[in-house]
């Protein structure tokens, strides 16, 4: 990893009291592995539940910001400005359909950012420093949880989501090639670990489009089981045609249709998210 840089982490303003937002990083460098789908549906689902969820949008393409609605003409202001330095993050922020659940966009600007801010000395942690103030204002209600949803590469802009994750969560396609990767991305999370953020973890990893009626899925899941232990979550994301149908209307999945396979199995995984936090955060807290 030649692009961490040695920024110092500047401290949460803690001194104020401003409340900290769990920071969930979806990251994956392969493509079309349903990254962007899990940002908006876990974030829809963990809305639904009651949390204050804030998407942020760190891929160029710009898919979860279109998947919740924001057409690309009305991204005045973007996750780009905020990296840059040139707008906080809540000055950024768009409310979706859904209550509780906002989304920072992104635009296509995000892609030159490397050879914008490559040689700063704080440019792996641009974001972190950029979710440190997010919570700072009394009268804003806090956000709660905060998914980062990452571009398909290990990359300047992945390395400042792990760098302000609390945990990362992996999405896993059931496709033969499922494990091919992961070890690079498991490297790349420990390297962050030892030079930029020591508390990060893995907080899971979420197999998605499994297809029973397909014998090499059940395979897949059976051996990334017996490769990642429990690190996998018990919810498997079925392969759902409601599911990739959804983002062309600009919703989630679980406003497009509530009752499809692909919805109960979002609701599921935020329980389980939810369950897993609660185990990370007391075993932090003691
Ligand atoms: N469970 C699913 N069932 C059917 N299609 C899916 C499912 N998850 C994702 N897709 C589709 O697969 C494609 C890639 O998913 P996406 O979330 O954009 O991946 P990534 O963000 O990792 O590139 C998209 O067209 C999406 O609609
Ligand atoms: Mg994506």
């Amino acid at each position: 990893m030649s692009d961490t840089g040695s920024g110092e982490v500047v401290p949460f303003p803690g001194g104020s009291g401003a409340p900290r937002p769990r920071v969930l990083a979806i990251a994956n460098q392969k493509g079309g592995v349903g990254k962007t789908t899990t940002a908006i549906n876990l974030g829809t689902a963990l809305a639904a539940t009651g949390e204050e969820v804030l998407v942020i949008d760190l891929d160029p393409q710009g898919n979860a910001s279109t998947g919740l609605g924001i057409d690309h003409k009305s991204r005045d202001v973007s996750t780009y400005d905020v990296l840059t330095g040139e707008a906080p993050l809540r000055g950024v922020v768009r409310s979706t359909a859904v209550p509780r659940l906002a989304i920072a966009p992104s635009t296509l600007d995000l892609a030159g950012l490397e050879l914008e801010i490559g040689q700063e000395r704080d440019r792996a942690f641009r974001l972190r420093n950029a979710v440190a103030e997010l919570n700072a204002d009394p009268t804003e209600p806090p956000y709660t949880y905060v998914l980062v949803d990452c571009p398909p590469s290990l990359n300047l802009l992945t390395i400042n989501a792990m760098t302000a994750a609390d945990a990362i969560l992996v999405p896993l396609q059931c496709e033969f090639f499922a494990l091919e990767g992961l070890s690079q991305l498991l490297k790349t999370v420990d390297q962050v670990k030892t030079t930029l953020n020591p508390d990060l973890t893995i907080h899971g990893i979420v197999l998605t489009m499994y297809d029973a009626r397909n014998n090499l899925s059940g395979q897949v899941v059976a051996d990334v089981r017996e490769f990642m232990g429990d690190k996998v979550y018990e919810t498997v994301i079925p392969r759902n045609v409601r599911v990739s149908e959804a983002p062309s209307y600009g919703k989630p999945v679980l406003v497009y249709d509530l009752k499809c396979a692909g919805s109960e199995a979002y609701l599921r995984l935020a329980t389980e998210v939810i369950q897993r936090e609660k185990l990370l955060t007391e075993r932090l807290a003691g």
